[in-house]
């Protein structure tokens, strides 16, 4: 059996982060090893750059070329570092986002070139691509006020965009998954945690067998 690698993605609060540890506990329950891994992040070097564009006072005024270029660094790393020598020691891999996650965010949202988004995303994925995506589906309004309701927190840098910014990132969310209906599997993030568990899990256990 081959390892898997998969990936969580959708707009804040959908639900990913919940669903990735339900699937990797329900994984490691039938003795598969599991990696469960975040971007931007995941190595030494991509947790400093989540930092940069997340929390630090650097980051503040970033321009949107600045911030592709950081997402690409983190996850070129993360593919090369973690993700590929673990899937090739039969590993699964599950992972908070991946290169969707700049298609949509940083060509969608902030509308840098479309071709140029693809181009550095390739140089950074170098051909991996997840087996298996799911899309966590869910108004933009619904996941800022999840997203709201769990932090408590103050909101990071990326957080504090306009409604519009996360209704056009939730649009060229479903755009990416007609366009490649075999990997992405859209989910209903408005429906109970243990729905999407199941639903996720049906999709899961069908691959792994
Ligand atoms: N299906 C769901 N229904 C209602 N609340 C949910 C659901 N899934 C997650 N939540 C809650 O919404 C918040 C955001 O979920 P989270 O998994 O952190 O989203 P994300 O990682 O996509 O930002 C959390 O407080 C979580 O407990
Ligand atoms: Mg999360």
């Amino acid at each position: 059996m081959r390892a898997l690698f998969i990936s969580f993605e959708g707009g804040e609060g959908c639900g990913k982060s919940t669903q990735l540890e339900l699937l990797a506990a329900q994984l490691r329950a039938l003795n598969h090893p599991v990696h469960v891994t975040r971007e931007p992040g995941g190595t030494a070097l991509g947790e400093r750059i989540r930092h940069l564009l997340k929390h630090d006072d650097a980051g503040r005024g970033m321009c949107a070329e600045s911030e592709l270029l950081l997402f690409a660094a983190s996850r070129a790393q993360l593919v090369r570092e973690v993700i590929l020598p673990r899937l090739n020691a039969g590993c699964h891999i599950l992972c908070d986002r991946f290169f969707d996650s700049t298609t949509v965010y940083q060509g969608v949202a902030r509308q840098l070139p479309t071709s140029v988004v693809a181009a550095i995303n390739e140089l950074a994925i170098g051909g991996l691509k997840p087996d298996l995506t799911f899309l966590c589906d869910l108004p933009a309004e619904m996941g800022i006020a999840r997203a709201r309701e769990r932090g408590g927190k103050s909101f990071d840098r990326m957080e504090t965009e306009a409604l519009a910014f996360y209704e056009a990132v939730r649009k060229g969310y479903l755009v990416l998954a007609e366009r490649e209906p075999e990997r992405f599997h859209v989910v209903d993030g408005a429906a109970t945690v243990a729905t999407i568990k199941e639903r996720i899990w049906d999709v899961v256990s069908q691959s792994i067998t």
